[in-house]
């Protein structure tokens, strides 16, 4: 019995603490079944809040993102897991910020609308104000930036170009939703072997990579726009280096999936369509059935249609 219930938990699907913009969460029941079985090294190469990387059955996971906050994160989390939950809520009393799992919503006299942030507001400033001017990148500046992230607007994590984490405080704190869902993504890291990398795609080394390797890339979508594209973005340039990336692991006999969109509000990603039209021989697009109208990125217009797609190559 007790074996059965940790099984169950090993495959429950759990969402990331980090409310990352183009996040998979949603999706997983769709894409998931259309991932291979018996996966020696799973690669979330643009793992961003790693909501598939956490979720996918493998021997050993690796969990890449060019942003290194996110992964030195994760392996806080992993490392360091009730410690680091420890230190947010001392923070939290530091700084004087809402705690509602203690004292409730009431004692905060806040409403619907504005939520908890004018009364955030000030503490939450503070916070970030001393979070940037920390020059030594530590346990606590991590601990730091998880709480701003907490308490900022809809649990987004942002840099402004002088490297400042810039959003204003939001409606929410580190209510008990909020506390399980990152209790539970601790037990996950800690349940088995994952590896943090922070390479660009392009030099990610596939040479340790094997048949029964998977590759998942869930890049910036060209034809979209989302908080880490702001910056430098991501080009004609970057697509087409990332398209020939996958053709040499197809070469390598290493499987992959490709997450994106070929069509979205008027626009049409003509690289890769190309692409997968070229090689149909040996790759197959999937359509994904999805509406995006609740999602923070895409257009609230119902009108406007979003071809969300899976590009596998077995
Ligand atoms: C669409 S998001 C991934 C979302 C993720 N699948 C999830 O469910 O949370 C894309 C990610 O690609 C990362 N990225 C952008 N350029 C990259 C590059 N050249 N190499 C690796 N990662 C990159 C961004 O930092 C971002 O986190």
């Amino acid at each position: 019995m007790q074996m059965l219930l940790e099984k169950a938990s090993d495959t429950e699907l759990i969402q990331s603490p980090l409310n990352y913009t183009g996040g998979k969460f949603k999706l997983l029941p769709q894409i998931l079944p259309l991932f291979p079985q018996n996966i020696d090294i799973f690669v979330d190469l643009f793992c961003g809040g790693a909501n598939v990387g956490v979720n996918v059955q493998s021997n050993r996971t690796i969990l890449n993102d060019t942003n290194d906050n996110l992964t030195y994160l994760f392996s806080m989390f992993k490392n360091f897991g009730d410690e680091f939950l420890s230190m947010i809520e001392e923070i939290i009393d530091t700084y004087g910020l809402s705690n509602t799992s203690k004292y409730g919503y009431e004692y905060y006299k806040c409403d619907s609308n504005t939520g908890l942030a004018p009364y955030n507001k000030d503490k939450f400033l503070k916070l970030r104000e001393d979070f940037n001017k920390k020059t030594s990148l530590d346990y606590y500046y991590y601990a730091m930036l998880y709480t701003l992230i907490l308490y900022s607007f809809n649990n987004q994590i942002r840099f402004n170009s002088q490297g400042k984490f810039n959003l204003p405080a939001g409606k929410r704190d580190f209510n008990e939703k909020m506390k399980e869902k990152l209790k539970k993504f601790i037990a996950r890291l800690e349940s088995k072997d994952y590896e943090f990398s922070n390479k660009d795609f392009r030099e990610f080394d596939i040479s340790k990579l094997n048949s029964n390797s998977f590759v998942y890339a869930d890049p910036p979508y060209l034809i979209t726009c989302a908080t880490y594209n702001e910056q430098g973005g991501w080009s004609n340039k970057d697509e087409e280096d990332l398209l020939s990336f996958l053709d040499d692991l197809h070469n390598n006999n290493i499987k992959f999936a490709l997450s994106n969109v070929l069509r979205s509000k008027n626009k049409e990603n003509k690289i890769l369509i190309n692409w997968a039209r070229n090689n149909a021989d040996k790759y197959r697009v999937i359509n994904l059935n999805y509406n995006y109208s609740n999602s923070n990125y895409q257009t609230k217009n119902k009108n406007s249609v979003t071809e969300e797609v899976l590009i596998i190559n077995y």
